[in-house]
């Protein structure tokens, strides 16, 4: 199965794709976690995407594309984790899909704008993994450390607030027009978004009834 998960910055995306990564050995895509290494390494791609990701804009179509088209090229149970996120990013998908006689599902996921600032502003991350931690709502065991790998957690630059609200008007202006993309083009779920992570995770579970055998169960 090829989920695309779709949803605002802070929604849960990267917290929920990490637990059915593990749970159901899917493999997680975050275009924002392979744009943030090519940041650190100062790849070209890197240095392009930097001051667009520094201003919350969206990086340009045709660099995400094809970077995404790498990544893709073994595209059985993975989870799109922040991509498509524009009209021609979805008809570059759809076209690729197609080329490989495969097909996705969306996972909508629904929540209401007051959480999201503060999920984001108290979110730690590893930037080795991608794993991702919140202060309140899904604490490190030892602040500042990730619990897996005793790797630091930081804060992301993006997640200041004023940069939030530059993301947050990003979405609205060209990712959520795709809510009904999808609704129109391929097979779809929505998922209440809004409740604890657990909750989430059950909700996603319940919607995908092919979702796969689980490897790891629920701790
Ligand atoms: P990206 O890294 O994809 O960021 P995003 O989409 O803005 O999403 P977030 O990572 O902020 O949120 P999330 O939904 O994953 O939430 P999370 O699970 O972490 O993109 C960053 C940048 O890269 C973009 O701005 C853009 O510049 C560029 N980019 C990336 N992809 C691109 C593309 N396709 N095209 C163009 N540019 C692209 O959760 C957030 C916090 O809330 C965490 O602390 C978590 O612990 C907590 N939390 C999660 N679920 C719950 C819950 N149910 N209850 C309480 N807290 C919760």
């Amino acid at each position: 199965m090829i989920l695309v998960f779709l949803g605002p910055p802070g929604a849960g995306k990267g917290t929920q794709a990490k637990i059915l990564e593990e749970r159901f050995g899917y493999r997680q895509i975050s275009t924002g976690d392979i744009l943030r290494r090519h940041r650190t390494e100062k790849t070209p791609l890197g240095v392009e995407a930097q001051s667009y990701m520094d201003a919350g804009k969206l990086v340009p179509d045709d660099l995400v594309i094809r970077m995404v088209e790498g990544e893709l090229a073994h595209a059985e149970n993975v989870i799109l984790d922040g991509f498509p996120r524009t009209i021609p990013q979805a008809e570059a998908f759809a076209a690729l899909l197609a080329r490989k006689g495969l097909k996705s599902v969306a996972v909508i996921f629904d929540v209401d704008p007051v959480v999201l600032v503060d999920r984001i502003t108290g979110r730690w991350s590893n930037p080795r993994t991608g794993r991702v931690y919140h202060e309140k709502y899904n604490p490190p065991k030892v602040a500042g450390i990730d619990d897996e790998d005793g790797g630091p957690l930081v804060q992301r630059p993006d997640d200041a607030a004023d940069v939030v609200i530059k993301r947050l008007q990003e979405y609205e202006e060209k990712t959520a027009p795709l809510i009904g993309y999808y609704e129109t083009h391929t097979d779809f779920v929505h998922v209440n978004a809004l409740g604890e992570i657990a909750e989430v995770t059950r909700a996603i579970i319940e919607k995908l009834p092919d979702v796969g055998p689980e490897i790891v169960s629920a701790p």
